[in-house]
């Protein structure tokens, strides 16, 4: 799917030209951004290294960009592993012990990593100090490694999965929220001529507003509609074009595909526009749980399609409207 947040392989080689180096490249997340930029300057002002930070949020807002971006401009390098990568409590180490002062350890998808190595974690972060166990039985004994001082940054789209222990060592916790129109449009702007391709406003404006609200989606439906323009017209993207594109691809106003449209479609016509469960829902659209939940939801809730209620998930009257299905004159009275 177009629209999914998620990282695929494609994007790689892209994020790695569009990320914005600097904060001042950084379009949006003001809040965030001049609270990291006191950060960054006090700590090389008192020449100390960053206290640990969480970056929190859904997929595709810049969690990963903030995190490079950190490193890059403290001057530091950043080792960068995952959740899941970390298998051993050998292989934290192994990075800890190699890590010089200053220096920042990304870990990404934090919420996955396992109990054993977060143990490990908790005095690394809070003392810069790694504890091993040497020997075996009753003669095992543990020797303290002192480490040089670090920033840990970690990202998670769960939050909700982090244990109060590691989520209460991040002197910094930052949750990252969907873009306005406005700077998704800016961010379109800086991309195309990272790509050196011509773009008027009308047709920033038009990619914008199909985005999602989410920058890694924006970058990605830019790729597509340059696409077009070099084979259909003169390479230069206008409304036309990316109208033309979005048609083809079969997105809409919203960025909305096919199954976002059949999630809201199932919900007002098979459930008379709910209540509904989620495990219910996504059965009836044979799609997983999760998916629903964690992938199409968030931004269907975001566009006021969507709410949730104790009893489940309610299509609104807004929804109605963008698919172009009359609004039973039974459900006028209620606020949805
Ligand atoms: N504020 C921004 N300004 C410009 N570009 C941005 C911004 N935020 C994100 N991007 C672009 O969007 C892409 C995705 O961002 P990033 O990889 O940091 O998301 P993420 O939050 O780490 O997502 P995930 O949870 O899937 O790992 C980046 O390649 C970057 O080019
Ligand atoms: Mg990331």
């Amino acid at each position: 799917m177009l629209t999914d947040p998620k990282e695929k392989n494609d994007d790689i080689a892209v994020d790695l030209s569009l990320r914005p180096k600097y904060l001042a490249d950084f379009t949006g997340q003001e809040k965030i951004k001049s609270n990291l930029d006191i950060s960054i300057k006090a700590a090389k002002k008192r020449e100390e290294t960053i206290e640990h930070i969480l970056f929190h949020g859904p997929s595709g807002l810049g969690k990963t960009t903030l995190s490079y971006l950190i490193a890059n401009e403290m001057g530091k390098n950043i080792r960068i592993t995952s959740g899941p990568a970390i298998e051993k409590v050998g292989d934290l180490g192994a990075i800890l012990t190699n890590m010089e002062e200053g220096d920042v350890l990304f870990i990404d998808e934090i919420h996955r990593l396992n109990k054993m190595i977060e143990e490990v974690l908790y005095p690394a972060m809070e003392d810069y100090a790694l504890d091993i166990i040497v020997g075996k039985g009753p003669s095992a004994r543990t020797i303290r490694l002192d480490l040089q001082k670090f920033t840990l940054i970690g990202a998670t789209t769960r939050i909700d999965l982090i244990s109060s222990p590691l989520l209460n060592r991040f002197g910094i916790t930052h949750r990252l929220d969907y873009y306005n129109n406005d700077e998704i449009e800016k961010i379109i702007i800086r991309s195309s001529k990272i790509f050196d391709t011509k773009i008027d406003l009308r047709g920033a404006k038009r990619i914008a507003r199909s985005s999602r609200k989410t920058p890694r989606i924006a970058n990605r439906l830019l790729k597509r509609v340059r696409d077009f323009a070099q084979i259909k017209g003169d390479g230069i993207i206008n409304e036309n074009i990316v109208d033309e594109t979005f048609k083809y691809l079969e997105i809409d106003c919203y960025g909305l595909e096919h199954a976002d449209r059949k999630i809201l479609e199932t919900i007002i016509e098979k459930f008379d526009s709910g209540p509904v469960g989620i495990s219910t829902l996504a059965a009836s659209i044979s799609e997983e749980e999760d998916t629903v939940e964690y992938v199409y939801e968030p931004y269907l809730l975001q566009l006021g399609f969507l709410i949730r209620t104790p009893r489940g998930r309610k299509a609104t009257k807004l929804a109605y409207e963008h698919l172009g299905i009359e609004y039973p004159k039974d459900k006028q009275d209620s606020l949805l």
